[in-house]
Parts: C-alpha cells; structure tokens; sequence
C-alpha cells in the first residue's frame, strides 16, 4: 500500500494538500493518484528546447488569467512588509512569545540546549535577547558559533540591520563577525558571531574564553568537527567558570544527545510554525540532476503560483553551471515569461552577492534561489515556496589506512532531505520536489549524515589540542584561576587525546594516524609532545601541511613567493574562469601561464602577473582569471603575512630562483608523492592508484615523481594542483624527500627500479638532459 505521495520521515506533521482536493467521481484515492501522476508526469518531463516554447506559451495564457490578482497581491505584500517596522518582524518571530521564559531558564541553568525550527529566530534574536538582558555589562562578550562563514557573515550583518549600528564599525562596533581571514571586529564589539574554526582557535589565546560571558554553539546539529571539539573543550571550561553560560541550539534534530552529553542539561523546546508540504518523487532515477533542476525551475516558474523557489545543489561549480543554464534559457524565452530573478549562494561568494538572496523579490517576478546545504538550516530565506531536491551533497570523507581525504558528492541522508523540504513549508503550504524516486528515499539515503569528526583527518586540530595542553603560560594562568582538580581536567583531557572527552570519538586509527603525520612533520616529537616547529605551526590558521610549506620557506629563502603560493591554494579552484561558450580561448590562456615545474609556480605565475598589472581588473578580464578570487588571495596573503611577523618569519624573496620553491611545497607536502606506474600513479605510501588532474599543467607530462596538493574524487581519484620537482628541472629527486622528511621516508621506499622501465612521453628527453 505505496502512496506515491509520501511524507517524509517523522514528518508526520507534513499533511497532504491534495487529500483535500479529492473529487466525487472516482474514490478519494484513486483521484489523488491520478492528479499526482499527471503532476508528476509535466514535472518529469524533460523538454527540448522547442517544445519548451509550446509549452511555456500554454503556460502563459493560463498565467492570464491569474496574474492581475497576483501582482496586485504581492505588490501589497511588499508594501506591507516596508511598512512594518523591523522591531515588528522581530516580534512576530516563533521565538519572542518565549523570549522572558528563555532568559529565567538561562538564569537558572549554566547550560541550556535549545530547539527550534530553522527561522525561528534563533540565531538572530537570542543574542539580542541577551544583550537586553544585561549579559554584556562591563564589557564581556556574547560569541555565536556558525559552522559556516556565509552564515556568519550574513547574520552579523542581519542582527546589525536590526539594531541600527554599522557591522564591526569604529563608530558603532556593536556587532562584529570573524571568520579565517576576515576579522569584522573591534574592541568594542560585544556580539560576536564567528565560524566554530575561529572560537576554536581563541583558545589559544584565551585558554578559558575569560571576555565571554555567553558562548553559543549554534547549528550544533550540524557536527562539525570544530563544533564537537568545542562540546569537549567548553563543557571543561564551565566547570571552573560558573559565570559562563553556555548554550547549544540546535534545529529539530538530535538534541538529547546534546542534553546526555551535557550532563542532562535541560531542552527549552520552542515551538515551531509549519505549513504542509507536498513530497514529489520522480518516478525513476535522473541521470543528469543539473539538467533536471533548470527544467524543474522553469516548469514551476510557468506552472505554479507565485512563491520563491530554492534549489539545492553540491557546490560552487554546479551553483554556476546551473544559474547560468537557467539565465540562459530564460534569455532565450524572453517575455514570453516573467521575471526569474536567479541568485547562486555559496560559501565563497562575496559578500555583496550574498546579501541579494534577502532582498525581497520584485512585483511579478519570481526569485530562484540557489544554494548548496547552506540553505538546509543555516540560513532562512523567506518567500520559499518550492523546492528543488536532487539530494545530494559534498562530503569529506577520510581513508584513516592510507590518509587520503577526499570531497566526494553523495546522496544526503535523510534526515537533510526533510530538513531541505521543510524549508518550502515556512511562509505558507509548500512542495518539495525530490529528484529521486521513494524508494531511494527509502532504501538509499542513511537516517543521518555521520559526524565530521568521524570522517575527516585530524591534523589540524590535534596539533591545535596539543598547543593548548602543552603551554607553561597557559598552565600557569589556569593554575592562578581555578582550582588544581580543573586544572588537572584541561590539560590531562587535551594532552591525552585518547581521552578526551568526545561527543562520538573519531576512529582510533585515525587518531593515531594525525599524531603520525605531525610526527613526520617535525611538529611533534617521538615522546608525542609539540616541538618549537609545531608550536609556530599551530599559529597559523591553516592545514598542518601548508603551514609546514610555509615555515619550511624560511629555510630555504623563499617566503615571499611561498606565501604566494599558500595564498592561491587557499582560494581553491575559482582561479580560471572557464565560460562555456568561450572554452578554446579560455584554455588558451591559461596554457599562456603555464611554467615548467608543475601548477603551484603555475598558481605564482598568475599572481605575479596581476601584481605587476597593478591589481588590474581588465586584465584579469582578458586572460580569464576571476578576480574576485584574485582579490581573495591577495586578502589571504596579506594576512597570512602579518601572520609571519608574529611568529618572526623574514619575509624574503628567492628572486626567480625555483628549486627552493619546489623544495619548501616538497617539505610539507612529502605525505602526498606519488609515483609515475602502471596505469597511472602510485602514491609512495600507500600504493593507492591516482591520477593528474585534467586541468593540471602536468596532465600531458606525466613525470615520474609528483607532489600533490589534494585529492578529489570525481570520476576517479585525482591529484590536484601538482609539482614535480627534480633538479633536472621535473622530478622530485628522492634525496629531497630524505632532506625534507628523513624520518618519514626511508630510503629504500624511494628505490626506483619499478618505474625506470616506464614508457615516458616527453618527460623522457629531460630526464636524459638533467
Ligand atoms: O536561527 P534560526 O534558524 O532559528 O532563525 P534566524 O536565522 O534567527 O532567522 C530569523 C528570521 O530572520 C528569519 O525570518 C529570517 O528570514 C530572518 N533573517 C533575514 O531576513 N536575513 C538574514 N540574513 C538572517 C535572518
Ligand atoms: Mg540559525
């Protein structure tokens, strides 16, 4: 007994719309089945682009005779939203009945879980709440913990609006935000919304957060690794700081655990408003999901009453590909539609960008938003009324036996897909319309999406654990604050990792694993404790691995370019814009950057180039390079270059010189050599197959020995961004990796009989030469 319309999960509460609309002449049921089915069969539909235009004009004439009202309708509901005043929106909020209940509770308890729906004002309102309440008397700080940097910027910026003061201001500093690389604070900021990474590393100089006097782990569903690390370090600090309040919001999932976890705290439950939403399934599995959202898009946008539309895709290249797909179509309609006003929204989309998915959508225009699980339960977007679903999503995933971490795209659980239908359901009745069948729904998708910390190398926040442990300053100051019992919690719980207090602790192996790699590092020693090299390493709010490259180009007398080169990694692959309809000259120049050596001297290239244009936007205009990630870059850079005054590294330059370069990339990314073999390349390690990245400038080369940066899996397990390095110009030389990671590699890992008797390509002539 299949209905085919079905409600998802526990969403019981989700009523089905059109139960109602059942007519006399068949039973109840069989109508919705058929209603359902030709629903279902417009909506599965893929269409030619003709056939496109016939049905879009059938759409039109039936849009006639509604879209007076309409308009008129939405036009008043504009003016009514302008007329209501700021504080008005805030007070009708889910929250604010509960506003004094929440604030006695809070008084009463250290540690308060809360839940509530996603827009229910959580995020917004409770800071606020607090600060009324006095909780910023003398100073102190209220810290909201996002897991996202959108996020935390885009709420500052919100609570700032609702305040009246200017976002992390001189004049009015109020409310601030940090994320990595971006501080919008200053002294006087008192609410301070920031990425969990960043509190997490305020550790390090505020070993008990004393200028807090409310930390609120938000989104704490989420599981971040850095939100769960935060759980084991903030449960420690309360118990020697009584005056600490803590609280730990959460959307409607999973809060037992947190309250179990806190030592039974209790749950303050705010009560949420829903609208039904209607659940479509495709009836079979759509092989092209990016194709099938355009047409999904535009069949809602000619089909359906007005209401916004939110799009849940995997990332920053699909959000593209799929906005310009869209803008394109609707291009080529003309006004033989209304307005569709297309927003992307991403992690790295600049803030002006991000800010236009608030803004409310014109009379007679519809808005399609599109998003990647930003928009699950970070951020609340009113006006939604559609959903489109494929139900996947990016997720890190970790090999603990051979150490590779890699960004797969993976069907969500379905804990997320309901979370994302629940997002049509908030301003009125919804649908939600799944690009998959039931059955996957059913069969296919995991309860929950498992905690990143269970998932992800641990590098990073080991040694970030260890430098807090290990610090004689840190010690002494928590000796002088709390008692010898606390003291003995902090620091036993940090140094001992095994022990330390985690919510669901990641997997032995890969503890040990991290512990490894630092030890490869230099950053700890063979006793497990931090060195001086592992101390400045935990400075710089980056991989282990970077920071290691970074440091190592002290030694070798290249940190100018180094830097450079960190820099560019960090803003990931959004350097070479690459538009579909301009794909050979794109190509073509990019190839014009291309140095020998391999993609990190291509990357410093590019910098180099756009330094000596002086920063120049037309040209990067002309040599298809993205500005805004230029501009990004360069922020990076100069941070991470105050950075290294702090932690009193010369910034110097090693004047065109490459090899020192190679060698600083080589000293902290050894973990990742692989070798030229059969088929492909063998990490060094692990004996893993993997491949050059298309992209790479090294695809067509092929040397025999490769640094990598990272690993994606897309089709296959590809290096990207790789160097070869040899002092004859393209190999690594395997006496590098014993000067750069002698206890690491022994020699006879780096023995090279296998692969002398490849076949080369035009690798081959330079080997004889160098
Ligand atoms: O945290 P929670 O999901 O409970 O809700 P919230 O983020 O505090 O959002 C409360 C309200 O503020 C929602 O109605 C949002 O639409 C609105 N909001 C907004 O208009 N602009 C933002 N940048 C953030 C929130
Ligand atoms: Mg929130």
């Amino acid at each position: 007994d299949e209905a085919p319309m079905e409600l998802g999960g526990e969403q019981g509460r989700w009523e089905e719309e059109r139960l109602k609309t059942a007519s006399l002449s068949f039973g109840a049921r069989k109508e919705r089945e058929l209603g359902l089915k030709q629903e279902q069969d417009r909506y599965q539909l893929v269409l030619e682009e003709e056939e496109m235009i016939d049905f879009v004009s059938t759409a039109i004439t039936m849009k006639g005779t509604r879209s007076d009202k309409d308009e008129a309708e939405s036009a008043l509901s504009q003016a009514e939203l302008k007329k209501r005043s700021m504080q008005e929106v805030r007070r009708s909020l889910p929250i604010f009945p509960y506003r004094e209940d929440l604030l006695a509770a809070i008084t009463e308890h250290q540690i308060l879980v809360i839940e509530g729906e996603t827009g229910s004002g959580k995020t917004t309102q409770i800071p606020q709440y607090l600060l009324e309440d006095g909780y910023t008397k003398g100073g102190m700080k209220i810290g909201c913990t996002q897991p996202r940097r959108v996020a935390a910027m885009s709420v500052a910026a919100r609570v700032a609006e609702e305040m009246s003061v200017k976002l992390g201001n001189e004049v009015s500093p109020e409310v601030g935000y940090s994320i990595r690389f971006e501080d919008c604070t200053s002294e006087r900021t008192v609410l301070k919304y920031m990425t969990d990474g960043m509190l997490l590393r305020e550790f390090l100089t505020e070993p008990d957060l004393a200028s807090y006097s409310v930390i609120i782990i938000d989104e704490a569903h989420e599981r971040t690794l850095h939100t769960d690390i935060l759980f084991g370090l903030i449960k420690d600090i309360a118990r020697f700081r009584p005056d600490l309040k803590v609280l730990v919001a959460s959307a409607t999932l999973d809060t037992e655990r947190f309250s179990c976890f806190f030592d039974d705290a209790p749950v303050f439950r705010i009560p949420g408003r829903r609208f039904p939403v209607d659940i479509f399934y495709t009836k079979a599995p759509e092989a092209d999901y990016l194709g099938a959202c355009v047409v999904s898009v535009l069949q809602i946008h000619v089909t359906q009453p007005p209401g916004d539309i939110l799009v849940f895709l995997t990332g920053q290249e699909e959000i593209e590909a799929c906005c310009e797909m869209l803008q394109e179509r609707c291009r080529r309609l003309g006004s033989k539609i209304a307005e569709l006003v297309v927003l992307p929204i991403y992690a790295n989309l600049p803030s002006d960008m991000q800010a236009k998915i608030f803004s409310p959508t014109p009379p007679g225009a519809r808005k399609v938003v599109v998003a990647t699980n930003i928009a699950e339960t970070s951020l609340t977007i009113d006006g939604i009324i559609y959903v489109i679903d494929p139900g996947f999503c990016k997720q890190k995933s970790y090999n603990a036996r051979t150490g590779m971490e890699s960004l797969i795209v993976t069907p969500c659980s379905r804990a997320s897909a309901n979370q994302r239908a629940g997002r049509a359901g908030r301003v009125a009745a919804g649908k939600c319309f799944r690009l998959y069948t039931a059955w996957a729904f059913k069969h296919e998708m995991e309860e929950t999406t498992v905690p990143e910390i269970q998932r992800t190398n641990l590098g990073n926040v080991v040694l970030l654990l260890k430098s807090l442990g290990r610090s004689e300053e840190t010690a002494a100051m928590l000796a002088r604050r709390c008692p010898p019992c606390s003291l003995l919690c902090v620091c036993a719980g940090i140094n001992d990792l095994i022990h330390f207090d985690f919510m669901d602790p990641p997997p032995h192996e890969t503890l040990v694993l991290a512990l490894e790699q630092l030890y490869a590092l230099g950053a700890l020693n063979h006793l497990g404790e931090l060195t001086k090299l592992g101390r400045r390493m935990a400075e710089l709010p980056v991989d282990p691995m970077l920071s290691k490259m970074i440091l190592a180009s002290e030694q070798y007398k290249c940190s100018e370019e180094v830097l450079t080169i960190a820099a560019m990694l960090s803003v990931n692959n959004s350097i070479f814009y690459r538009p579909k309809d301009k794909v050979v000259h794109a190509d073509n120049a990019r190839m014009n950057f291309v140095v020998p050596g391999g993609d990190h001297l291509v990357l410093l290239n590019v910098y180099t180039q756009w330094v000596e244009s002086g920063y120049s936007t037309q040209w990067c205009y002309e040599n298809f390079i993205q500005f805004r990630s230029m501009r990004r870059a360069r922020d990076v850079r100069d941070q991470l270059e105050g950075l290294m005054e702090r932690i009193e590294v010369e910034v110097v330059s090693c004047s065109g010189d490459n090899v020192p370069i190679r060698k600083a990339v080589t000293a902290g990314y050894f973990y990742h050599t692989a070798r030229l073999s059969k088929g492909g390349y063998r990490t060094v390690k692990h004996q893993q197959t993997v491949f050059v990245h298309p992209n790479s400038s090294l695809f067509e080369e092929q040397p025999r020995w490769l640094i990598y940066h990272e690993l994606v899996f897309t089709t296959k397990e590809f290096m990207r961004q790789v160097t070869a390095a040899l002092l004859h110009v393209i190999e690594i030389d395997s006496g590098w990796l014993l000067e750069v990671a002698p206890h690491y590699y022994k020699s006879k890992e780096l023995e090279d009989s296998s692969s002398k008797k490849m076949p080369r390509k035009q690798g081959k002539a330079r080997e004889e030469l160098g």
